[in-house]
């Protein structure tokens, strides 16, 4: 049986937990690309051998070049390296932006029609390079942050409030992690406005809490960073998108007018389906609000300048 073809690039622990789940699920074939030999072979070895004790038979691959990805209905790109002590941001930037061009090369020229999700930090800053370099629809061209940032929250929320996570939706904005904008009116707990169920102080701790999710992770797990709700994260948005879903999901993508903004990418609302971002949902924002996104896309706009400048270097 042919299933739709998924290529995860970057087979470290977000891209190798994402092909785990997107395997489990039965109903794509995955192709795990990575730069270190070996590594993308065995991962995909060991996930193709727990098919049978799971009951799935979705063809895994493994390799260090692009032939096997061609094809692909979606491309997952994680690959990138970690900030790494002495680093700067802008080092990071420089190293990671270098990658993700190569690899955004590579996929395109192979799958023209495939809708690409970005994973690799800055992350914002990431799609807006996959955008250019592959020349596809913005629609085509998404960010994985907000869905994760909305997770985080609401697992925070029913934690706090003692329900289930299923009763708690939250729609977390703009950048990812320090300057993410959560919308609190349109964040509720079984149809009721959270701040009708929390004080502000609690409110705000969550938020905080929030916001430094991803270093809360990092600090614990002293190597590495987060990885299952990233990757789980990423799968919702390749369902909602193969499955034909339309789900309402917080995605980075580029603002042309909407919220005001104009060719910038950042997190907004979209209708998610077969063709990627089928449309930007525009939510009525408070003037706080407004001002936080306007803020978030400024530092998006700031860095993307600086890693065209490195690029054309
Ligand atoms: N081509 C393919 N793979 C690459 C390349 C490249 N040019 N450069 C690096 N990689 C691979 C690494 O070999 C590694 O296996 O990307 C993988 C990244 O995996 P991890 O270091 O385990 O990082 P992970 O925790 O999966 O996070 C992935 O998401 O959180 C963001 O920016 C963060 O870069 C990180 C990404």
């Amino acid at each position: 049986m042919r299933r739709p073809k998924i290529t995860v690039v970057g087979a470290g622990n977000v891209g190798g937990t994402a092909a785990q789940r997107l395997a489990e699920g039965n109903c794509y074939d995955v192709v795990l690309v990575d730069i270190v030999e070996g590594v993308p072979q065995g991962k995909a070895l060991d996930l193709a051998q727990a098919g049978p004790v799971l009951g799935y038979d979705s063809q895994v691959v493994g390799a260090n070049d692009y032939a096997e990805t061609a094809g692909s209905a979606v491309v997952i790109i994680t690959s990138g390296v970690p900030r790494k002590p002495g680093m700067s941001r802008d080092e990071l930037l420089a190293i990671n932006a270098r990658i993700v061009q190569g690899v955004v090369r590579e996929v395109a020229a192979r799958s023209p029609d495939a809708v690409l999700i970005m994973v690799t930090n800055p992350l914002d800053v990431m799609v807006h390079v996959a955008q250019k370099v592959s020349g596809f629809p913005k629609g085509r061209v998404l960010g994985m942050a907000g869905v994760l940032d909305s997770a985080r929250l609401r697992a925070f929320i029913a934690a706090e409030l003692q329900v289930s996570v299923a009763d708690v939706h939250a729609m977390v904005l703009g950048g990812h992690g320090d300057s993410m904008v959560p919308v609190l009116r349109y964040t509720t707990v079984a149809g009721r406005p959270l701040g009708e169920w929390l004080p502000k102080e609690r409110l705000d701790a969550l938020i905080r809490r929030t916001r430094d999710g991803g270093a809360e992770i990092v600090n614990l797990l002293k190597t590495g960073s987060a990885y299952y709700a990233p990757s789980a994260s990423v799968v919702e948005m390749v369902e909602a998108i193969l499955k034909d879903q339309k789900r309402i999901l917080p995605c980075a993508t580029r603002c042309d007018g909407e919220y005001g903004l104009k060719d910038v990418v950042v997190g907004v609302p979209v209708k998610l389906g077969s063709g990627g971002a089928e449309q930007i949902i525009e939510y009525d924002l408070t003037k706080e609000e407004r001002t936080a996104l306007m803020q978030s896309a400024q530092a998006v706009k700031e860095l993307c300048a600086t890693v065209e400048r490195m690029l054309e270097r």
